[in-house]
């Protein structure tokens, strides 16, 4: 961009080649790097993104309750000059999938969907033929993990060489954050419970992108040993949507891993406290973390805007 003042178009973007973001998978590293630079101007320059979503209904989907990622998106679409509309409730239970994708792609030009199965965001991509969002599935919660990105740059500057420890369930956000950190050069480590380890085959696609950047994915039950030299301390719920039958015995398990002030103590000095949100207090975190200086769990939430009106301005290069 060659004049810096709120009125300037941004430069047109190359498109993003999966047309989707069904997964972190779908982004190259090169896209994600420019994906997170983007929103770094979104966020300082609103006005000049005023309009590219002009007339453009997004379709939003939910199957599980959401407070931010669908309050982001609804305040992303009206920010980018377009609108939305959310449904709630199962998709492709009243009808298939590929027919609701179908009706979809005639009345609104993106989706973003929520979901158990992955299949279900594959299956929207697919048969709307419009840009769709992952807006969290059972596998994958893509736009967490660029949202959290985009709020480590902001609070050291670069993500190479430091290192994210992320401690609980080897879930969707811990699959989503491992994903981008390898991608990114910044090491990462997952602290479970046995039993609860991430996907192997999610591990190893990390470790893939890893060799290129130099990033170190570990995997360990160990919570002394993997907190040692963490920079950042992230956690996500015990129990996720669809899982609340699992709770009790959930909440046995992992007591260990509930990061409090003595797992923070565990980490380096001035450690920052991450959490997607919602927090369950007195569970996987305590009150006193979540309140601690260190805390940046409310910039997370805001960056969720800002990634995500990123997110929609490459995408809505290929929508017409
Ligand atoms: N972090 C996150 O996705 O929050 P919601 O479930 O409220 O959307
Ligand atoms: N792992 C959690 C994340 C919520 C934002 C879930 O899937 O419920």
């Amino acid at each position: 961009m060659a004049v810096h003042n709120h009125t300037v178009s941004p430069d047109p973007l190359p498109p993003l080649a999966a047309g989707h973001l069904r997964s972190d998978l779908d982004l190259s590293s090169a896209e994600l790097r420019a994906l997170l630079d983007l929103a770094v101007d979104v966020k300082a320059r609103p006005a000049a993104y005023a309009t590219v979503l002009r007339g453009a209904i997004v379709s939003l989907l939910f199957e599980k309750p959401s407070l931010r990622t669908r309050i982001t998106f609804e305040v992303a679409a009206k920010q980018l000059g377009g609108d939305s509309i959310v449904q709630t409730g199962p998709i492709g239970g009243r009808e298939p999938v590929k027919d609701v994708a179908r009706n979809l792609a005639r009345w609104t030009r993106m989706i973003a969907a929520r979901t158990f199965a992955q299949q279900t965001v594959e299956d929207l991509a697919r048969w709307s033929g419009l840009p769709t969002i992952n807006a969290l599935s059972d596998l994958y919660h893509p736009c967490q993990a660029l949202a959290d990105m985009l709020t480590l740059r902001e609070h050291w500057g670069a993500w190479e060489g430091r290192t994210l420890a992320y401690v609980g369930d080897g879930n969707n956000v811990a699959h989503s954050l491992m994903l981008d950190a390898a991608r990114l050069g910044l090491h990462f480590t997952c602290i479970t419970p046995p039993g609860y380890e991430p996907s192997e085959t999610i591990v190893a696609a990390a470790r893939e992108f890893a060799q290129a950047t130099g990033a170190r994915i570990l995997v360990t039950t160990e919570i002394e040993a993997g907190l040692a030299g963490a920079e950042a301390v992230y956690t996500d719920v015990w129990a996720s949507m669809g899982q609340e039958h699992e709770a009790i015995e959930r909440a046995r398990l992992f007591a260990p891993y509930q990061v409090n002030e003595e797992l923070m103590a565990m980490a380096a000095p001035g450690a920052l406290f991450m959490h997607c949100l919602p927090a369950h207090r007195e569970e996987e975190t305590t009150d006193a973390v979540m309140e601690s200086p260190v805390s940046v769990v409310f910039d997370q939430a805001e960056n969720r805007l800002h990634a995500q009106k990123a997110l929609m301005v490459m995408l809505s290069a290929q929508i017409h």
